[in-house]
């Protein structure tokens, strides 16, 4: 295929509203997107964009694997330092000062899993000996097989661990094949399954849910709002929901006030129930019985530029 650029741009204004997605949010990663759309219309033997929105509309299930070519999987270690560091020295101290003996946790779309490791590492390195009655259980979800398949191998470039303490390395990490394995004592909190944040959450609650980078970026204003009631439903009153550095709630949202407006922390309130139309949450998830079995195709044979 030999358009460029514009006819790119104009295929995904085209199709990310279908998705129930938002321009807006992928204006850092357009580039990244094109790469992968014109992969999958050499693979088909396509020769335009036009072409490929004509073939999505003959063969429907072709949505299913374009949506998968959408999902941006960058992340990193202690991604936005000053975040964990909020978490580090008020939230999880807060959290785990009620009394509880297992502080639960949901990393929702957590990628190749660093987000939901480096919470493991801080816990066990920071906040554990202050709290040795208080387990911390992870559960780290996302739709992305490919991207669970690195998370449970744990093992990363180098250069996802540079906004990582330096002090951190050696004690929770070892070397293999030129990559930076987590250690087995920090990977054991943490419950790796698939789930699709648009579907029944897991059943809660929780004292902290991480939903960063994803919902709040990507999806369009119902499907924010949509997540939004879901992890309402979830988080205990009290309990904390962090979202990326880039990302607000939607207008309107009132199960939540701000615990942090500069790190994007929410502290859920008391008193306001989940939005009864959500129905009830869905199964626990397990690394044996995924919640949610979606039958998109994986896209890794198509995606191979973006796994840092
Ligand atoms: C940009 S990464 C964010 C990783 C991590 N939360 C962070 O901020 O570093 C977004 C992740 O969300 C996943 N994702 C995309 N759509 C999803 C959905 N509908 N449900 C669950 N995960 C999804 C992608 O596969 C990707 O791994």
């Amino acid at each position: 295929m030999t358009e460029g650029y514009p006819q790119c741009v104009e295929f995904l204004q085209w199709a990310l509203p279908r998705l129930g997605l938002r321009w807006g949010g992928f204006r850092k990663v357009r580039r990244q997107v094109c790469r992968r759309l014109r992969r999958r219309c050499a693979e088909l033997g396509l020769p335009d964009f036009a072409a490929y929105q004509a073939y999505l509309e003959r063969q429907p299930g072709e949505w299913t694997v374009l949506e998968s070519l959408t999902h941006i999987t960058i992340s990193r270690f202690n991604r936005d330092r000053s975040a964990f560091a909020f978490l580090a020295s008020d939230v999880l101290p807060a959290l785990a000062a009620r009394g509880a003996d297992a502080l639960r946790v949901w990393s929702a779309g957590c990628a190749s899993g660093e987000e939901a490791y480096t919470l493991a590492i801080t816990w066990r390195l920071r906040l554990a000996a202050d709290f040795p009655a208080v387990r911390i259980r992870i559960l780290a979800t996302d739709v992305d097989d490919a991207m669970l398949t690195r998370a449970r191998r744990a093992c990363y470039p180098p250069g996802s661990l540079r906004e990582l303490h330096e002090a951190w390395h050696a004690v929770a990490f070892v070397e293999r094949d030129g990559q930076r394995c987590v250690r087995d004592e920090f990977t054991q909190a943490v419950t790796l399954a698939r789930h699709d944040i648009r579907s029944a959450p897991p059943v809660g609650p929780f004292d902290l849910v991480m939903c960063r980078n994803l919902a709040f970026t990507y999806f369009d204003v119902e499907g924010q709002h949509a997540a939004a009631a879901r992890l309402a439903g979830v988080v205990r009153p009290g309990g904390a929901l962090v979202l990326g550095k880039h990302e607000t709630l939607p207008a309107g949202v009132e199960a939540f006030e701000p615990w942090s407006d500069a790190e994007r922390i929410y502290r859920r309130t008391a008193g306001i129930r989940m939005i009864p139309s959500l129905g009830s949450p869905a199964a626990e998830c397990s690394p044996s019985s995924p919640i949610n079995p979606v039958s998109a195709p994986s896209a890794a044979s198509t995606r191979s530029d973006d796994s840092s």
